[in-house]
């Protein structure tokens, strides 16, 4: 691979769902006490077993390493500081710059503390004044150990997922709460902005943006084109605009392309199922489809990274080929002129993921949640194969 030197390879995690343990957060709330299929409990146990992981990342000649901070550790209760939990984090971060990894710190990857729920969440107005002040004690207290800020994770799959199609928590169904949770997302982004160029100017700041290939040959009449043109405005788009000129790099986070078919009378947007090959969570693969969102990046004017791209496949069978072939989709993708400068698998492990529990694989190296004993899967050998050819290592 021809990637230019200084192209970070990696893989990233989220606090929540490595970690165990995250008992002040909405999602450990819900978990306990409505319908969630499954608890995260001891997760990955990554709270304790962190070294041995980013040894294990390290081994596989990862040079960058992307992972979030928990607010609800952080700040356990409105104001107070939790010294104990940030002290985790300067500990955490310093081992990754011990092994000389590039740091992605993560801000907000879809977890709340309770107190901020009972305040009204991301529907309340002073919630972007109260995320700016965990990010200003974040940034404090870290700086110098982070390499890039990722302010928010996916806050158009947080806002749909929590206020429209009720999955997560708080599992509204409420367009108008939705509308509202972009705006105070947006808002508290352009905050932290602020916040993390002032107190930290070497670090660049950006949101990891989930990006869905909307590819023109997948939509049929004119009215699935509209459609279709629509969706990818506001849920590829609109964020961007939202946030001008106060990201430093574009932040993208790919899985999958989508097929829309448009009913009219009575109206209805239908996703259309895949004939390709699909996922162990049916999600179709389509390599192609992220050379397709990352031209639509290149208008931006940012460098990109891609911070989250994978699959759930507990056989390890179709991994490799999946690494490979995205990481040829980046390569058009430059070859077509976009600043593409890193790529960060998702995920280094298995891990709990959200609504789906446990059963989903996502990772390079497969956890036994019983023993929480890690084995490196077959696949993450062929991905640091690729990184050292790439950086001419060997
Ligand atoms: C999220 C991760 C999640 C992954 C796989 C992304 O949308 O950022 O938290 O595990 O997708 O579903």
């Amino acid at each position: 691979m021809d990637h230019h030197t200084g192209f970070l390879y990696g893989a990233a995690t989220s606090a929540h769902q490595v970690e165990g343990n995250n008992v002040h957060n909405d999602w450990w709330a819900w978990e306990q006490y409505t319908r969630a299929a499954t608890k995260s409990g001891q997760a990955a146990d990554h709270w304790n077993r962190y070294k041995e992981d980013f040894a294990l990342a390290k081994s596989l000649s990862h040079t960058a390493h992307r992972l979030s901070i928990e607010w609800s550790r952080i700040e356990p209760a409105q104001g107070q500081w939790n010294k104990k939990a940030i002290d985790h984090y300067r500990a955490v971060l310093t081992e990754l710059k011990d092994l000389g990894m590039t740091t992605f710190v993560t801000l907000h990857h879809f977890t709340n503390p309770r107190w901020l729920t009972e305040r009204g969440g991301w529907e309340s107005s002073r919630t972007p004044e109260l995320f700016q002040a965990y990010v200003r004690y974040a940034a404090q207290h870290l700086a110098g150990l982070v390499d890039f800020w990722i302010t928010i994770n996916e806050p158009l799959v947080y806002a749909t997922q929590g206020y429209w199609e009720a999955k997560w928590p708080p599992a509204k169904h409420d367009f108008p709460a939705l509308l509202r949770v972009v705006q105070r997302m947006a808002n508290a982004h352009r905050r932290a902005y602020r916040t993390l160029r002032s107190i930290t100017p070497d670090a660049p700041v950006g949101f990891a943006k989930h990006l869905v290939a909307y590819l023109p040959e997948h939509v049929g009449q004119i009215d699935d084109q509209l459609v279709a043109r629509m969706e990818d405005w506001w849920f590829n788009h609109r964020f961007f605009s939202l946030t001008r000129g106060m990201y430093d790099f574009i932040g993208v986070n790919y899985y999958v392309p989508r097929k829309l078919r448009v009913h009219i009378l009575p109206l209805q947007v239908q996703r259309l199922p895949w004939s390709g090959p699909v996922t162990d969570l049916d999600w179709p693969i389509n390599p192609a489809g992220l050379t397709h969102v990352l031209l639509h990046m290149k208008k931006y004017g940012k460098p990109v990274y891609i911070t989250e791209n994978g699959l759930a496949d507990a056989k390890d069978s179709l991994r490799a080929d999946f690494i490979r072939d995205h990481l040829r989709a980046v390569e058009a993708a430059q070859a077509q002129g976009v600043d593409v400068r890193g790529y960060l698998h998702w995920s280094l492990l298995d891990n709990f993921e959200w609504a789906d529990g446990f059963g989903p694989r996502f990772g390079l190296i497969e956890v036994d949640y019983k023993t929480m004993e890690r084995r490196v899967r077959p696949s993450a050998y062929v991905y640091k194969a690729i990184i050292e050819q790439a950086s001419g290592v060997k």
